[in-house]
């Protein structure tokens, strides 16, 4: 292996950059090892190609970082960009996570002064994110190890992701997996998520998400939010998760929300998916909160049509939680062949009983255990969406 730096990495972009349709090689026998670096261009010509074969990984040591960055490597403002190969992005995150966790008496780290592991900045990097662009597709690399976020999309449209590795381990602080934002036609499908946070995480802004064929663990799940902190408004539409196994995660399929907030979740289908030994499958919590309490707020991100099908297998705390707003609450929840046997495990008090607050929809089959906690029908009053919460 020989090594290359930034400046080799920049000067193959400006060239590829002039060129419709270009082909930026990585490979298999180069490892690049890079600081931050962005990738922009609103002056690019479209449809470029990294094939990455080869291995990038993250510079080690706080003097690359400055203060902290938000991103690692940056794609902005592209119109058709590949990443593809068989290669890995290797964030290198182990001394930003000790870092930020000082219990963490783990002896492996001999590698690094103590001082070094002392001066990682606070603010840590996602290790690939895209910005603004179109047409962006993701396939076959593996992305490993980041100190943060793995692979963030942020106001993109047409995003394809397939055949992706993310891995870093299970108590990897804040390393979700994928992270969408703003961002519309997401397909991400025939992947391998693992990690210490979200598997994959669905921000404000997006809709039309395709999810399907991934598999799931360890990590916190596949989510949609938080969404409406700080009183925001979060609009989400049109996200469909199917065909996944969940392995071992904290959550299964969640949606989570804010006290405080407006705006919608809908539209929202969670099918064929198989959990294996996680611990509450299924979750609405319009009360999430990442402290031990949050001042109480009666206006809340709205959730309404939301259908689990064919959910089954095993949990270790809890089989569903809906805790929905008494000003605003789930509405058209339906549930069809849901299947959650408990699974006995030292660390928890199993409760083998599902929790529902205001929480209102259709039992389409008989449920195991049974869901009898669900409000058949609409909720008093049949609230009308207000202007609140259009979207
Ligand atoms: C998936 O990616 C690997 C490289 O990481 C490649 O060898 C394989 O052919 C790809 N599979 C599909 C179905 O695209
Ligand atoms: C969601 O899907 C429905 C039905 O296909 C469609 O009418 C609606 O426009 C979609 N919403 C968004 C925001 O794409
Ligand atoms: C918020 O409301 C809940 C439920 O009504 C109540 O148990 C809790 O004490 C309240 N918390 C605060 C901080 O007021």
């Amino acid at each position: 292996n020989y090594t290359m730096g930034s400046q080799a990495f920049e000067a193959a972009w400006t060239a590829a950059c002039k060129v419709e349709a270009s082909t930026v090689l990585l490979p298999p026998e180069l490892e690049f090892v890079v600081g931050p670096i962005s990738f922009s261009g609103p002056n690019c010509k479209p449809n470029i190609i990294f094939q990455l074969d080869g291995t990038i990984s993250a510079k080690t040591g706080a003097r690359a970082w400055g203060s902290g960055l938000l991103q690692w490597l940056e794609f902005t403002k592209l119109n058709g960009i590949s990443i593809q190969g068989s290669g890995v992005i290797n964030g290198q995150g182990k001394e930003w996570w000790t870092y930020s966790d000082s219990n963490d008496d783990d002896d492996d780290t001999d590698s690094y002064t103590d001082q070094e592991l002392e001066k990682m900045p606070q603010i840590k990097p996602t290790a690939l994110r895209f910005y603004g662009s179109s047409n962006v597709r993701v396939t076959g690399i593996s992305i490993i190890n980041s100190p943060q976020c793995h692979l963030k999309f942020d106001s993109c449209q047409g995003v394809m992701v397939h055949n992706l590795t993310i891995s870093s381990p299970e108590n990897s602080p804040n390393t979700d997996g994928i992270h969408l934002q703003n961002s519309k036609d997401v397909s991400i499908h025939h992947t391998d998520l693992a990690c210490g946070d979200d598997c994959i995480s669905i921000q404000t802004g997006c809709s039309d998400v395709n999810i399907h064929n991934v598999n799931c663990g360890p990590g916190h799940g596949i989510s949609i939010g938080g969404l409406g902190r700080y009183n925001t408004k979060a609009c989400v539409s049109n996200i469909t998760v199917r065909d996944v196994n969940m392995f071992k995660t904290m959550t299964g399929v969640r949606i989570k929300t804010w006290q405080g907030g407006s705006g919608l979740v809908q539209g929202i289908r969670f099918s064929n998916i198989h959990m294996s030994e996680v611990q509450t499958p299924i979750m609405i919590d319009q009360f999430y909160c990442d402290k031990t309490s949050c001042t109480n707020q009666s206006s809340a991100v709205a959730v309404s049509g939301v259908q689990y099908e064919n959910i089954r297998g095993t949990f270790t705390f809890k089989p569903a939680h809906f805790a929905c707003s008494d000003s605003s609450p789930c509405s058209e929840i339906t549930l069809t062949g849901i299947q959650l046997r408990p699974l006995t495990v030292p660390q928890y008090h199993i409760c083998s009983s599902p929790f529902c607050w205001q929480a209102f929809g259709e039992l389409y089959t008989p449920t195991i255990p049974p869901i009898s906690c669900l409000q058949l029908g609409k909720p008093a009053g049949n609230r009308v969406l207000s202007d609140h919460d259009q979207c």
